[in-house]
């Protein structure tokens, strides 16, 4: 087995805490060192200027990966409102600016779908996710979930819209499911289990997953 330090390191190039607790649960037993920006000594935030979840993953992978030799994987993420025309998209994060915060964020929604019925409150959760390395992008992978915004938040584990977003097949919100379970079924976990495939075979080693 190989030590530690001679395991290839990836930058995890996110400081949402939610997302980094997801990553890290959806590759444990891969046999990579995993470095956080701080590690690398990354700080500030790259702008999100991009229209697609597409742009601005790969606009934030390749300005993390100028920051160190290693290969860095960002991602970009959100919540897509059939009713809403596709919002907040891109703009998931600063949905009610100013002063945006995730409570906010859920309020504004709540209060767009008021009195839409519930064929109408169809919403997907999009991950997008770019691996880089040295300025170059070498893989891509995304994942999806379908899901409805519900009536009023339930839950309170995750993060973000979780709580307003009910999975049918489980009958709950993603803010009433247990870490593990959301990942099963979650955009970001689907999008990360397609990576953790590619990163197993250019790490060189099985996989030791528990
Ligand atoms: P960004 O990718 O950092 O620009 O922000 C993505 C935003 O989308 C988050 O701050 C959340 O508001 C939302 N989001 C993305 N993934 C999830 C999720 O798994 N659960 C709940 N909200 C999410």
């Amino acid at each position: 087995m190989k030590s530690r330090s001679s395991r290839k390191k990836i930058v995890l190039a996110t400081s949402n805490p939610g997302k980094l607790r997801e990553i890290r649960r959806c590759f444990k037993g891969l046999p990579l060192e995993f470095l956080s920006l701080r590690d690398i000594g990354g700080s500030g935030d790259v702008e999100e200027k991009g229209t697609t979840f597409l742009e601005n993953a790969k606009l934030k992978s390749l300005a993390y990966s100028s920051l160190s030799e290693y290969a860095t994987l960002a991602e970009d993420s959100g919540l897509e409102v059939d009713h809403l025309d596709g919002d907040p998209g891109v703009l998931s994060a600063r949905y009610s600016d100013p002063g945006a915060t995730e409570k906010k964020n859920i309020r504004k929604v709540l209060r767009q779908m008021k009195n839409v019925p519930w064929p109408g409150r169809r919403a997907r959760f999009v991950c997008q996710l770019v691996l880089s390395h040295r300025g170059r992008v070498i893989k891509t992978c995304r994942g999806q979930v379908r899901g409805f915004i519900a009536l009023e938040k339930k839950g309170d584990r995750g993060f973000g819209y979780d709580p307003i977003f009910f999975y049918r097949p489980f009958g709950k919100t993603f803010g009433e499911l247990r870490p593990e379970i959301k990942n099963t079924v979650s955009h970001r976990g689907r999008a990360l289990k397609k990576m953790r495939i590619f990163l197993l075979r250019h790490a060189g080693a099985d996989d030791k997953r528990t």
